[in-house]
C-alpha cells in the first residue's frame, strides 16, 4: 500500500468536462491505496455523470449544492473543508480554474477550496486552445503563485478531435502526484510526545496566572509529526485549537499536571518536543474561596514550577529533546544559552511580544540551533514551518554522531 495515501482524507472536486470518466476510476484507485475519498461535484459535472456514480465508488454522498437542508448541519462546507487533508480538482475546467484564481465561492466546491487550509491540486482538462489562452494562463500563474499544485495537463489527442496540451493526466499519474504531496515519512513509527499551549496556574477558584500562548505552534508540530509517520501524544494546556487528526491528546491545566503527565509517558517515547509555554511560577497557596478585595495591597507569593524540558533531558537514556525558546530580545543568544543550560538536542527560537509572528499569530519564523550548527526558517504559516521543523528533527534524530 502506498504509505503516503493510506488513511488520508482526500477531497476530490469534479467539474464539468469529458474527462470525468477518468475521475470515477481515480476514486477507485485512491481507495485501493487506502485513502478515504469524498467527492464534490459542480453543477456542470452532473451533466456528464450522476452523483450516484461517485457515491457508489466513494461510499459517501457526492454533493453538488452549497445549501442542502437535508444535511445534518448547514455547515457542510466547513466540515468538509476541515476534514480534507488534500483537495484535488480533477478534471479542473478553464471555468473553475478562473473561479478559483479569483477566490469565488459560488458553489460548494469553490467555497470549500476557500475554507480549507489543506493543499490544493488541480488537474486541468480542456481544449488545447482554451489552455493556451492568455486568460487561462494568467489564472494558472496566479494560482501557482499561491502555492496551488498543478498536475498536468498532458499533451495528446483530445476528445474534441484536436491535439495538444490539455488532456487530463491518467488516474495512476494523479494518484502518484497526490501521494507526493504528503511529506516523506521521515519519522515513520517513531513515538513522539509534544507539549503545547499555555499552562494556567490557579490563584483561587476564578482567577489564574496565564500567558498568551494559543497552542497553534505546538498543535501544528504534533500534526506535522503525525504526517511524517510518527505516533504522537499531545499533552496540551488549555487551547481552543482543533485537535490534530490521529493524534492522542491529553488535556492538562497547570505546569505540575503537565510535568506529571509527560514524565509518566516519556519512557515510551523517542522524541520529546516541548512547545508549551509553561509558567515558570505558580502561587504558593491556592485559595479555596474567591479572594475578596479587603486589602489595599495584595501580595501574591510564587514558587518555581518544575522545568519539564530540563527534567526530561536529564533522564538517562532519555529521548531526543527539542525545546522552544520564546524571547522578546537577543533571540539567538538566549536560545543558544538555553540549548546548553537545558542540555537539549535542538532548540527552536522565536521572537514573541510583537504582532505578526509568535504567540497568537498564524505565522512564525524560527531560528533553530543544535550543538555545532543551526538554520533560519523564514516567516511563513505555522503549519508550514512545523513541517520544516519536523523534517529537520527527523534528520538530526537519525544522525549517528549526535
Ligand atoms: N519549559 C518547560 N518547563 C518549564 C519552562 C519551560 O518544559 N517549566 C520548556 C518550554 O516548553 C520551552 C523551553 O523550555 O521548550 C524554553 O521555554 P522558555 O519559556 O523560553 O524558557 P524558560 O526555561 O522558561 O526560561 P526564561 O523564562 O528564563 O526565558
Amino acid at each position: 500500500m502506498m504509505k503516503g495515501l493510506s488513511g488520508r482524507h482526500i477531497l476530490l472536486g469534479v467539474t464539468g468536462g469529458i474527462a470525468v470518466y477518468k475521475s470515477a476510476e481515480l476514486v477507485r484507485q485512491l481507495r485501493e491505496k487506502g485513502a478515504e475519498v469524498r467527492v464534490v461535484l459542480t453543477r456542470a459535472a452532473t451533466q456528464f455523470v450522476t452523483p450516484l456514480t461517485f457515491q457508489s465508488l466513494s461510499g459517501h454522498p457526492a454533493p453538488a449544492e452549497l445549501f442542502d437542508s437535508t444535511a445534518e448541519s448547514a455547515m457542510r462546507h466547513i466540515e468538509l473543508a476541515r476534514w480534507a487533508e488534500a483537495i484535488l480538482v480533477a478534471p479542473a475546467t478553464a471555468h473553475t480554474i478562473a473561479r478559483l484564481s479569483h477566490g469565488l465561492a459560488d458553489d460548494l466546491l469553490t467555497t470549500l477550496c476557500l475554507a480549507s487550509s489543506a493543499p490544493l491540486a488541480l488537474a486541468p482538462a480542456m481544449n488545447q486552445q482554451m489552455w493556451c489562452n492568455l486568460a487561462t494562463q494568467s489564472n494558472i500563474d496566479q494560482l501557482r503563485g499561491r502555492g496551488v499544485h498543478l498536475f498536468g495537463p498532458a499533451e495528446g489527442d483530445q476528445a474534441c478531435g484536436e491535439s495538444g496540451l490539455g488532456r487530463m493526466l491518467e488516474p495512476e499519474q494523479l494518484v502518484q502526484r497526490l501521494a507526493g504531496l504528503f511529506s516523506e515519512p521521515c519519522l515513520d513509527g517513531v513515538r513522539v510526545v509534544v507539549t503545547a499551549g499555555p499552562t494556567l496556574e490557579d490563584i483561587d477558584p476564578v482567577r489564574y496566572l496565564g500567558n498568551r500562548s494559543s497552542g497553534k505552534m505546538g498543535y501544528a508540530v504534533a500534526a506535522a509529526a503525525e504526517q511524517a509517520g510518527a505516533e504522537v501524544l499531545l499533552v496540551s494546556g488549555v487551547s481552543s485549537q482543533p485537535r490534530p487528526k490521529r493524534v492522542e491528546c491529553i488535556d492538562v491545566r497547570s505546569a505540575v499536571e503537565m510535568h506529571e503527565m509527560v514524565m509518566r509517558r516519556i519512557p515510551q517515547c523517542e522524541i520529546f518536543i516541548a512547545a508549551a509555554a509553561v509558567a515558570d511560577y505558580r502561587p504558593v497557596r491556592q485559595c479555596k474561596q474567591k479572594i475578596k478585595k479587603e486589602f489595599f495591597h495584595l501580595r501574591l507569593e510564587l514558587e518555581r514550577n518544575p522545568d519539564i524540558l530540563a527534567d526530561v533531558s536529564r533522564l538517562a537514556d532519555g529521548p531526543f529533546c527539542v525545546g522552544f525558546a520564546a524571547e522578546t530580545e537577543r533571540v539567538a543568544e538566549h536560545a543558544q544559552t538555553k540549548l546548553v543550560a537545558k542540555g537539549v538536542d535542538m532548540i527552536a527560537a522565536n521572537r514573541v511580544g510583537q504582532s505578526g509572528s509568535g504567540f497568537e499569530s498564524n505565522e512564525n519564523e524560527l531560528e533553530i540551533f543544535w550543538p555545532g550548527g543551526g538554520v533560519k526558517l523564514p516567516q511563513t504559516s505555522k503549519k508550514k514551518i512545523a513541517r520544516q521543523l519536523i523534517e529537520l528533527i527527523g534528520q538530526r534524530y537519525k544522525q549517528p554522531e549526535r
